[in-house]
């Protein structure tokens, strides 16, 4: 199976950080952000992975990841010439996904503690459709959130809710069957001018073909300052010690 990493943006909500050195470069612990995702697909066996970054970091991230054999991985650079979304991104991978495949899409701030393989396994035996993982949250309107129907499927996803309907969000890692790129070929910009991938995966929702599981373990998207710092702490071995 492949995996695409995403690795683009913009990376707002942490500048001046993020002025001149992209998002998933800065260090976590005592690593840049973008090994942990890399190192949690090569654990579940994955090790054919495209990295998709931004036209102005992607020589950073071949001088540091190269061909990814370091890592035990074999590298594939893909670049986005504009922010224009998570699925705008994710549509630059079909020639590397190729026909009929089933694969996955990290986004490279999405630190995981737990294995992916019982997730990445329990999605192969799937027919078809979708896979997302949701995790409780204290924050849910930061994120997208499932709404279910009476039988615990989730018919709809709401991007960053401002009345959240549930505290469980969807992470940023997504299981996909190739039908994905022509749910996206049909999509329009959101009212941010962006592809969604929140929009996405309500396709597949309707379909009533978007599968979940919950993860347990440790979770954070880094994005924010304070998550950054957290998930620093937590994996430098020093949790407990976030003011
Ligand atoms: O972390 C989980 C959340 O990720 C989900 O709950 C949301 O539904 C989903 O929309 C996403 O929200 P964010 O606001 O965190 O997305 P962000 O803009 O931070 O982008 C996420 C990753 O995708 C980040 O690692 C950079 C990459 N990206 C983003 C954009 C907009 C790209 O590679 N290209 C892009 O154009």
């Amino acid at each position: 199976m492949k995996a695409v990493i995403l690795a683009g943006g913009t990376g707002t909500r942490l500048l001046p950080l993020t002025r001149l050195m992209n998002k998933h470069l800065l260090p976590v612990g005592k690593l840049p952000m973008i090994c942990y995702g890399i190192d949690s697909l090569r654990e579940a066996g994955i090790t054919d992975i495209m990295l998709i970054t931004s036209r102005v970091s992607a020589g950073m991230f071949t001088s540091y990841l190269g061909s990814g054999a370091e890592h035990g991985v074999s590298l594939t650079y893909r670049i986005q010439e504009e922010a224009g979304g998570i699925a705008q991104a994710l549509e630059l991978a079909q020639s590397f996904v190729g026909e009929d495949a089933k694969f996955i899409v990290l986004l490279g701030d999405n630190l995981f503690e737990e294995p992916l393989a019982p997730h990445i396994e329990a999605f192969m035996r799937q027919e078809d459709g979708a896979m997302v993982l949701l995790k409780q949250v204290p924050d849910p309107e930061r994120y997208g959130i499932p709404v279910f129907d009476e039988s615990g499927r989730i018919v709809h996803i709401d991007e960053k809710p401002a009345h959240p309907k549930s505290d469980s969000c969807v992470t940023g890692i997504y299981m996909f069957d190739s039908a994905v790129f022509r749910f996206i070929g049909a999509q329009t910009p959101s009212q941010r001018g962006e592809l969604e991938i929140t929009d996405v995966n309500n396709v597949y929702a309707r379909l009533g073909k978007l599968a979940h599981r919950h993860i347990n373990g440790w979770w954070t998207d880094a994005g924010t300052f304070q998550s950054l710092l957290e998930a620093s702490l937590k994996l430098s071995g020093k949790e407990g010690d976030a003011p």
